[in-house]
């Protein structure tokens, strides 16, 4: 059953892609035309995109160990583990952030800041992303 249902990993993955990238678009927006409500709703999405990296980082983990044993796909998972974990990282670090200084979405400084953490989040997707469709597209990997 459960071998019929692998690889386990593509399933998981697009959810927290598109999660992550609404939350970031629905903060910024929030935070330029300051409608409180748009970063609260972007918070929340967030917070699941977080529980779907958590989710896809567990899947691929599991998917990986039946990948070809190749020097140039093991250098291409490992640069993909890299990018999956700095993406858990900085979406945790997004959520935590505002829990941590109450006043973070009025300080002029600390929003600049914040505002570019979600742009690291944005780019880390689309390298995460791009490296994930290498694996398969290029290399084969899971669908081989
Ligand atoms: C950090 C641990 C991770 C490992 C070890 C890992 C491993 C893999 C592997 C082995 C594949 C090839 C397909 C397969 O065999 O399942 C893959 C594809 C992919 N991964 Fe990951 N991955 C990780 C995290 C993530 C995360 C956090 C995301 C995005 C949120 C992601 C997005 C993708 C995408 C988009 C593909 C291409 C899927 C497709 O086109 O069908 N991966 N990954």
């Amino acid at each position: 059953m459960l071998t019929t249902l692998a690889p386990f990993h593509p399933r998981f993955v697009h959810f927290p892609i598109a999660l992550c990238l609404v939350g970031a678009l629905f903060i910024t927006l929030g935070l330029i035309r300051r409608r409180e409500r748009w970063v609260g709703y972007g918070q929340i999405s967030l917070l699941l995109g977080w529980l779907g990296v958590m989710a896809a980082v567990i899947t691929g983990l599991i998917d990986q160990s039946r990948a070809p044993d190749e020097v140039a796909i093991r250098a291409l998972i490992n640069q993909h583990i890299t990018a999956g974990i700095a993406l858990l990282i900085a979406v945790g670090l997004a959520l935590y952030w505002p829990l941590r200084n109450k006043r973070l979405f009025s300080e002029g400084r600390a929003r600049w800041g914040f505002l570019a953490l979600l742009l690291v989040i944005v780019a880390l997707v689309a390298v995460e992303g791009w490296l994930g469709g290498k694996l398969v597209y290029q290399f084969g990997v899971g669908v081989r």
